[in-house]
């Protein structure tokens, strides 16, 4: 043997256990690498969903009485309500489609006040494929919580795929009478609802908080004030009216430095008496 040979013989040698090392491995970095992957897509499914679906399907999923159904729903997990729908193809392509899609029409039988909007730019919407992609890893991951026994984080009542119109409180500022707010609820449905994007996180709308507004007042000590101004143009006589007229008739006085149409018009539509009571008995606190 010349020293060539050991030499070569060594060199296969150790390739080939590098080589074997390597392709043991193999499976265990594929799947990291794969777990990587879709931790990552599930990260900016949650960014994504806290964006553009809490407003209407709640942080967790669990839906808001009167705006949308539970997506956290065992039901659309356990295939029950894929057969309701005569869905004949898989979980992953129901919810990709519905969220690209949305259900825009009023022709699709749906009786929700809003309608699912349309998210995929192939339709039209705002988010990317790779966006809805990962919005709909996000929420089928409610479904692998599901099939471990974590219950889900639903309200029952908001469970229902189908729903009755809801008795919305109308546009009036005197009738119905509103019953007894609870200002916990109240501040739960600010967020859901969307109205702390424009009156806390920015100040799209005036600020709520006393410590962002710039005369130190909050809404709750302002909205007696407005009505004693002599720019007001709305029909409140109390504080706890001139919020039910600035969230159901929010064009009838634009407060100074705004321009109407701004604010979503249609809270007397899809709100009820309970929500609107609720709402304003937080309000109201925000000195
Ligand atoms: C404006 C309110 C609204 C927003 C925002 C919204 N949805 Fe919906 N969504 C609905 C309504 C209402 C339905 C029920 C539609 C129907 O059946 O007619 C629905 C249905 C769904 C369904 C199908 C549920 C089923 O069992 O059929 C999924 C999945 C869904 N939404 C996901 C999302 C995701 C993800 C987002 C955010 C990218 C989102 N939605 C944003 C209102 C909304
Ligand atoms: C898209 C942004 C936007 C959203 C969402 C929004 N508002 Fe407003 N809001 C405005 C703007 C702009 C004004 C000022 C113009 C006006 O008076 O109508 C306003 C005014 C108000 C006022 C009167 C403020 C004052 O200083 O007198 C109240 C109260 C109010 N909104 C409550 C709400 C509630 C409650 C919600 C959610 C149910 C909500 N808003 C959602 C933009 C918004």
């Amino acid at each position: 043997m010349t020293w060539r040979t050991v030499v070569g013989t060594l060199a296969t040698f150790v390739t080939t256990i590098v080589v074997a090392f390597w392709l043991i491995n193999e499976p265990a970095r594929m799947k990291e690498a794969e777990d990587g992957f879709a931790g990552r897509s599930m990260e900016a499914g949650a960014a994504i969903y806290e964006n553009n679906c809490t407003r209407c399907h709640g942080p967790a999923g669990g839906g808001l009485v009167g705006l949308a159904p539970a997506i956290n729903n065992p039901a659309l997990f356990d295939g029950s309500r894929l057969a309701e729908v005569g869905w004949a193809g898989s979980l992953h392509d129901f919810v990709y489609s519905t969220i690209s899609g949305g259900r825009p029409l009023a022709s699709s039988g749906t009786t929700w006040p809003q309608r699912m909007p349309t998210w995929s730019t192939e339709y039209g919407g705002p988010l990317r494929h790779d966006q809805v992609r990962d919005v709909t890893a996000f929420v089928l991951n409610w479904g692998r919580a599901y099939e471990e026994g974590i219950t889900a984080l639903q309200n029952p009542e908001t469970a229902t795929t189908s729903m009755e119109p809801i008795d919305a409180v109308g546009i009036d500022i005197n009738t119905p009478e509103l019953p007894p707010g609870n200002p916990d609820d109240g501040e739960a449905l600010t967020v859901s609802l969307g109205c702390t994007a424009c009156h806390i996180q920015t100040e799209v709308g005036p600020a709520w908080l006393a410590e962002n507004h710039p005369d130190g007042t909050g809404i709750g000590t302002r909205s007696g004030e407005r009505i004693d101004a002599a720019d007001y143009t709305g029909a409140a006589t109390t504080a706890e009216q001139y919020l039910r007229e600035s969230i159901v008739r929010t064009n009838d006085y634009v407060v100074e430095g705004y321009e109407p149409g701004i604010m979503v018009a249609t809270y007397g539509e899809t709100l009820t008496a309970q929500n609107l009571s609720d709402i304003i008995s937080y309000l109201i606190t925000l000195k």
